[in-house]
């Protein structure tokens, strides 16, 4: 029986993924961080026949849309839905299988910020209290601090920005900077008195920090950041800004105010699975997924929002769920992943350089997807997710990893098996009466490694759980070659049958346990291969035979040029040429 039948007790996940802001391109760095981890993930688990639901959105609200808006000279809400457009395009043509892609612009979602506000209020986790923020006379508005550039009170740095210089790192308060002025016009600004509205972040430092000691299921790296960040002490949280662009606050003398960009986004996650429901045509369902405790839910995100999703989200979540009503569910997982550098070459050297995507030094995704198909871009990105240390891009390993692995360990397996059975077996072979020990032997082979690629999976390890897959294929390989059937076709067809027939039921799990990372080629396996894509560990019975027609190469190799064309890109760009 298998496995999930064995089981038969569904577990329920919700899995999200960042949502990114509305203002540009989608980079690699990002993709490996909070979105094809979750894809293959979310795949996976789907496969397993668990119930689960994969929701993101764009995050459409804040200084980073108004600096771009304002940059382009355009309105937001033109930015953001040019953004939203080219995101879910670049994300659907990269194969990511969100359930809902939602945006956070929408009036749902509007209420429901405004909503999670009041209980929060009404929970007594809400105060009001003045603080000082730069102003610029000329314009007539407070400026956010990215809008802010002085000298470094530091090091003297002349560029440095409101709130944090880039020359040697230091935070401070804007107010705090020599000569401030606008980034924008270039004018004087000067400190006023202005209120905000702030979440009581310690009176949750307890419960928080109970909560983020006992998820030993937790990598290392966020749980310790985020028990030294409570250690540390908390300090009460402004949840507003003076910014027109954003969510309304519904309160008296807030008119000219918005509630901060990362107090709604989170509730975005929220908001996009009521979306969810309300298409499925079942408005309430979302409920199952944040309320019930034995939902799973699941963050994928980049490192650097792990303070956001692990401190300040579940202190939201704990004090919304008071009131009477259901109380929402904490998050189960926060993986955070590492950041991504790209290998660049410089003056004829490579040298990894950090992404800059102001200097437009960053591999794209929609322009990485007109050179080259998406699967083998998802195959190399899964191989070197930043799972537990940065990594480096670089076009040249690209090439090298598909064109051996991909193409020529497991390509080659799935072909060499197909061909054979095509072109001398009369596309067709039948279970043998009896197994051989060779393939009792490659049998319990695959089921060990089956076995390691779904521990790692469950962990969450992708990147690990690939390096499973390319074992099963190696091994898939060395079967075939020393049961060399092109020999024992002549003398024996019924052993070269019997080899063919067991190498087919390797490609079955082979391809089964591709198709979280290489959707597209699992899809042509099974429109040129008759016989169940399945783990063999879940097999009840061996399939009676397998069936061959028409297959063909399932991708095509890197060449040189290409990868030549993709790197003097990044070079240009390095050079500032
Ligand atoms: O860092 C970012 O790109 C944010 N837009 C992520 C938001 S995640 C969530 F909270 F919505
Ligand atoms: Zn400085």
């Amino acid at each position: 029986m298998s496995e999930s039948a064995a089981n038969n007790a569904r577990t329920r996940y919700l899995v999200t993924s960042a949502l990114p802001y509305a203002n540009g391109p989608l980079h690699v760095g990002q993709v490996v961080g909070a979105y094809l981890p979750a894809d293959v993930y979310v795949r996976y688990l789907r496969a397993r026949g668990e119930d689960v639901v994969y929701i993101c959105g764009t995050d459409e609200h804040g200084v980073p849309i108004t600096l771009t808006a304002e940059r382009e000279g355009k309105e937001p809400q033109e930015v953001v839905d040019y953004w939203y457009a080219h995101m879910k395009e670049t994300f659907s043509r990269f194969g990511i299988s969100f359930d809902n892609f939602s945006r956070t612009s929408t009036p749902l979602h509007a209420r429901n910020t405004q909503l999670f506000y009041l209980k929060l209020k009404e929970g007594g986790y809400i105060s009001e209290a003045e603080s000082k923020q730069m102003y610029s006379p000329t314009e007539g508005r407070f400026l956010p601090d990215r809008y802010v550039e002085g000298t470094c009170p530091v090091c003297g740095y002349k560029e440095a920005r409101g709130d944090q210089c880039d020359n040697c790192g230091s935070w401070y308060e804007a107010y705090e900077l020599i000569n401030p002025h606008s980034k924008i016009t270039g004018g004087p600004v000067e400190v006023r008195e202005t209120t905000h509205l702030y979440l009581d972040l310690p009176k949750f430092a307890k419960r928080l920090k109970k909560w983020v000691s006992s998820q030993d299921h937790w990598r290392d790296s966020v749980r310790n950041f985020v028990l030294g960040i409570i250690e540390g002490g908390l300090e009460k949280r402004p949840i507003t800004r003076d910014i027109k662009w954003g969510v309304p606050v519904p309160e008296p003398g807030f008119e000219d105010k918005r509630f901060y960009v990362w107090f709604d986004a989170p509730i975005g996650y929220v908001s996009s699975t009521m979306e969810w429901s309300e298409f499925a045509g079942d408005p309430d369902r979302w409920r199952e997924y944040w309320q019930d405790p034995d939902t799973k839910l699941i963050h994928f995100i980049g490192k650097d929002n792990t303070v956001f999703h692990a401190t300040i989200w579940p202190a939201m979540l704990m004090g919304v769920g008071e009131d009477g009503e259901e109380p929402y569910i904490l998050p189960y997982d926060i993986p955070a992943n590492e950041f991504m550098n790209l290998e660049v070459v410089v003056d004829g050297k490579s040298r990894a350089m950090q992404m800059s995507t102001s200097r437009n030094l960053a591999v794209w995704l929609h322009e990485a997807l007109d050179r080259f198909p998406a699967d083998p871009l998802r195959f190399y990105l899964a191989s070197i997710l930043p799972e537990t240390g940065d990594v480096n891009f670089s076009w040249r390993e690209f090439k090298e990893r598909v064109n051996s692995d991909l193409i020529g360990n497991i390509g080659n397996y799935i072909n060499r098996t197909l061909s054979f059975m095509e072109k001398y077996l009369d596309n067709e072979v039948l279970q043998p009466e009896k197994l051989s020990q060779a393939t009792r032997e490659a049998f319990a082979d695959f089921k060990e490694l089956e076995r390691h690629y779904d521990l790692r999976m469950r962990a969450g390890r992708p990147r690990d759980a690939l390096g499973e897959l390319l074992a099963m294929s190696r091994k898939a390989n060395r079967f075939f070659d020393s049961e060399a059937p092109w020999k024992s076709r002549r003398e024996d067809p019924e052993n070269a049958r019997t080899s063919i027939y067991t190498c087919s039921v390797l490609l079955g799990s082979i391809a089964y346990h591709m198709a979280p990372y290489i959707p597209e080629a699992v899809e042509c396996v099974q429109s040129f291969f008759d016989g169940p894509v399945s783990r063999i560990s879940d097999l009840e019975k061996l399939p009676e035979g397998y069936r061959a027609h028409g297959a063909k190469p399932l991708f095509r190799r890197i060449e040189d040029d290409e990868v030549a064309e993709a790197e003097a890109k990044l070079s240009r760009a390095a050079e500032g040429t």
